[in-house]
This record gives structure tokens, C-alpha cells and sequence, in this order.
């Protein structure tokens, strides 16, 4: 086999610009003249949580002992305006994810595992199946812009209302579903015909700018005399003044969903070149909400896009975050991308680890499929004991650092603990560059 070394000492050079990836994918386009559809986040390198890191306490500060001394994880969501807002026992939620992009048993497997952990799970395009309401402690009910599977019944059923604006892997674009994923099921929920393409569309239909989101959020909240709380979910872009403006239309919960975040179905071309890196919408949005005097108060934030572990849920929260929402790791946590797969998802032209195409509904581990025979494959029970597994894991973990920090919540985390090791994170975060007080740009 011809290693790179080998091709080095044969004068031959690969372009940083047309590198072999680049390579590939022009010469997929000129094969089949169809662009690149995929699931997944962004793959570049951005700046992201690895770039901060934590000033544990030692003389100056004084940190906690890890098995003697309370770091509490409670956080309380949406008591703005509802008459029953969400108590969740930890700050990490399961984010919105379809019914049809996931299996019926997949859903499900995620409100089990939120639910043993006591946090919430969320539904997505498509709308909210039995199992997944029966699952689920909280459930939080998306109104996307598609209104797939929207029921003012649902509405009712739900714990809170997510109205979504946009995501971060596709601000300004509407979902995809393909034929193949469009089984009977998902196409009666979704009132449309199956076996066919779906494309949801970008934007609500009924409104036009921001005071539309005004009456709407009033609307839901007549429907559901005022009980549920109402979040409203973007997509990190123009940031600081998203989150101003759905607090003004009368958000209770702002959702923001930085670049790296998962999604289903989008073009390649969108998910890797549109929207703005998690760790720089963070302080964008902390800063509006403060200045209109609701952070940490009024309104909550919560923040996604490419959190793994509890080093990102504490980083999340000391910039800013109340709470932070999970997908891809989720679905990592039920099975996805597991080795035991590895076979499989060869013969699919991919690898574990690799597997993005969730689009074709091929998938081996059964979780973002509508194939009766795969969808089998997966235990939902087992599935929700893995998720909550992993939940606990990262709760546990995200304590760890806030104690050694000398914190007995963890939403006491702030920005002073941490430290940037990248300037361009330093700049992103507004947190100071490791051994200075440098914050670029400030
Ligand atoms: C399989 C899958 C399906 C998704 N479906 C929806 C959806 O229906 N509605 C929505 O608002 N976001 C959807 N998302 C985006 C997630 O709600 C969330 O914003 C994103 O996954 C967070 O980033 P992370 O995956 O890095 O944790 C989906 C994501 C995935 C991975």
C-alpha cells in the first residue's frame, strides 16, 4: 500500500485546497449531479467548549469535597409566564428530534431515559407519538414552521411548547425527509403521502417579522390556558438580536442551537458553511438577556450544538447557560454508530463512528429508520437505560468540575473560571486568554 510518506518521497503533493475530500465531492457532483444530503453536525474544525478551560480552586478560592459536600443540578425552567413551569433534576435535556427521522422505538427509548434521570425530552417535525408521550415524564411539543403532525390536542398533552424558529445545523432552511423514511405511520401523522419526499418548510407560514411570533406565542398560551411554559428555539446567527426579540414577543425559554448542532437530513453545503460556532453565540445571547434584566431571572437559556460530555455542560453553563439540550450524543448514547454494527455499516460505504447518511433509513442500529425488520433491532428499554446511563455520567462529571471549582450548584459556575486557549475562543467567548487578562476585542 502506498503511504503518504511514500507519495512524499516521490515529489507528489497533495493541495490543501483541492485535498482529496474536496476531490471526492466534485467529482460525486459531476457523477451524479445531485447534491450531497446528510445527517449529523458540522465536521470542520471550529473553535468550540475544548478551547476553555476550568480554574479549579486552590488558594484563592476553596473547592469542595467531592463525596462529603452537596453540588446540587436542579434547574427550574419556563416560570415567567406559566402557571407550571418544568422542574428538571439536571441542566441537560434531550433536544427535539422527529418521529420519522427516528424510529417509533428510538423516540420512545429517549423519554425513557430522560425520565429516569428526571430531565426532559422533546418532540420534533412530525409530531408526538404515544409511546413517546406514555415515556416521558416532561415532554416538551415542538410548533415547527412545517406544522407536520401539529394537533392543538398535543398541545395540551405536552409539558411545554417549543415554537422553532430555526436550527443550527440550518438556520434559515426547513428539514428534509426522504421517501424511503416516509412509511405509512409517519405519513398519516405528517397528513401527507408516503413513499414520497418531504421538504418542511423554512419559515412559519403565517407570519411575516417578529410581532407575529407575539400573537402566536399568546395564541398557544390560550389554547393551553397558560399552564405550559413557551420556549422559542433558533438557530445561532444573528444571536443577540434573536434572543432580544423572542423575549420581547414573550418567550419564557430561549433555545439557542450553535453550528455544530445535529440535524437529520441537510444539504452538506448548509450544515458546514451557515450559521455561527456554539461557543460564540453563548455570550451574544447571555448578553441580551441581561441587558433586558432576565438572565438567570425572567428567562432561561438553553444552549446546544455539540455538547459530548459534562466538561461541555459546565463550560455551557458558566458562559451563561441555565440548561443545555443533547441529540447527536443522545443518539450516540441509545447505539448509534456502535461497533457492534461495524460490519453493517461497511456495506453501507461507510464505518462506525462514520455514520452520517441517517437520510437513508438503512440505518443497522435501528434508531434513525422506518424499516419495520431495523427498527426491531433496537430495545427501547435498553436503549433508555444507556441514555440515562450516559446522562447520569455527565451530570456527574459536570459536578465534579463544579465542586473542584468551589461551587454547591452548578449553575454557580461563571465566567471567571474559565480560561480561553485559543485567542480566537478567547474572542468568541469573551473569556480571557490563559495567563493574561486578554480579551480580544474588548
Ligand atoms: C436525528 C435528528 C433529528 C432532528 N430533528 C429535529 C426536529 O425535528 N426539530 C428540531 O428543532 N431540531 C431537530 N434536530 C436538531 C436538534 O433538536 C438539536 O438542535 C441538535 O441535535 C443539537 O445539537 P447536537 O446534535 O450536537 O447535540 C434534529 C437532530 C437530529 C440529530
Amino acid at each position: 500500500m502506498t503511504t503518504s510518506d511514500d507519495r512524499a518521497r516521490a515529489g507528489l503533493r497533495e493541495s490543501a485546497t483541492f485535498d482529496r475530500a474536496t476531490i471526492a465531492a466534485i467529482q460525486r457532483a459531476a457523477d451524479t449531479g445531485i447534491y450531497d444530503i446528510r445527517g449529523w453536525g458540522a465536521k470542520r474544525p471550529l473553535p468550540h467548549f475544548d478551547d476553555l478551560l476550568f480554574l479549579g480552586a486552590s488558594m484563592s478560592r476553596y473547592p469542595l469535597e467531592g463525596y462529603r459536600e452537596r453540588c446540587d443540578t436542579d434547574v427550574v425552567l419556563g416560570g415567567g409566564h406559566a402557571k407550571h413551569p418544568l422542574h428538571l433534576e439536571i441542566p441537560v435535556t434531550i433536544a427535539g428530534m422527529s418521529f420519522g427521522a427516528l424510529s417509533g422505538p428510538a423516540k420512545e427509548a429517549l423519554g425513557r431515559g430522560a425520565s429516569a434521570v428526571g430531565t426532559s425530552t422533546t418532540t420534533g417535525d412530525g409530531g408526538m407519538t404515544p409511546e413517546e408521550r406514555g415515556q416521558s415524564k416532561a415532554l416538551v411539543y415542538q410548533y415547527l414552521p412545517s406544522r407536520y403532525g401539529m394537533n392543538p390536542d398535543d398541545l395540551r398533552k405536552a409539558d411545554a411548547i417549543e415554537v422553532v424558529l430555526g436550527q443550527g445545523a440550518k438556520p434559515g432552511g426547513g428539514g428534509m425527509l426522504l421517501g424511503q423514511k416516509i412509511s405509512d405511520r409517519v405519513a398519516g401523522m405528517r397528513t401527507l403521502p408516503a413513499g414520497i419526499d418531504q421538504r418542511s418548510a423554512c419559515r412559519h407560514p403565517d407570519w411575516t417579522g417578529p410581532d407575529d411570533l407575539t400573537i402566536k406565542i399568546n395564541e398557544l398560551r390560550e389554547i393551553t390556558d397558560w399552564e405550559k411554559p413557551i420556549y422559542v428555539k433558533v438557530g445561532a446567527t444573528r444571536t443577540y438580536y434573536d434572543v432580544k426579540l423572542a423575549v420581547h414577543a414573550g418567550a419564557d425559554v430561549v433555545v439557542v442551537d450553535g453550528m455544530q448542532g445535529g440535524t437529520a437530513a441537510t444539504q452538506e453545503v448548509f450544515i458546514e458553511h451557515v450559521g455561527v460556532p456554539t461557543l460564540a453565540a453563548i455570550p451574544q445571547a447571555v448578553q441580551a438577556l441581561q441587558e433586558l434584566g432576565v438572565h438567570r431571572t425572567g428567562v432561561q437559556l438553553i444552549v446546544s450544538g455539540g455538547i459530548r460530555n459534562g466538561a461541555d455542560v459546565a463550560k455551557a453553563l458558566a458562559l451563561g447557560a441555565d440548561a443545555v439540550a443533547i441529540g447527536t450524543a443522545a443518539l450516540i448514547a441509545l447505539g448509534d454508530n456502535h461497533p457492534r454494527y461495524a460490519a453493517e455499516y461497511e456495506k453501507l460505504g461507510s464505518a462506525a463512528g462514520f455514520y452520517d447518511d441517517f437520510q437513508d433509513g438503512r440505518d443497522p442500529a435501528g434508531i434513525s429508520t422506518q424499516d419495520p425488520e431495523l427498527a426491531s433491532r433496537f430495545d427501547p428499554v435498553e436503549g433508555g437505560r444507556r441514555l440515562a446511563n450516559y446522562l447520569r455520567v455527565m451530570t456527574m462529571e459536570a459536578q465534579t468540575i463544579a465542586r473542584a471549582c468551589g461551587k454547591a450548584h452548578v449553575r454557580h459556575l461563571e465566567p471567571e473560571d474559565l480560561v480561553a486557549i485559543t485567542i480566537e475562543a478567547a474572542a468568541m467567548a469573551r473569556i480571557p486568554l490563559a495567563g493574561t487578562n486578554w480579551i480580544p476585542g474588548t
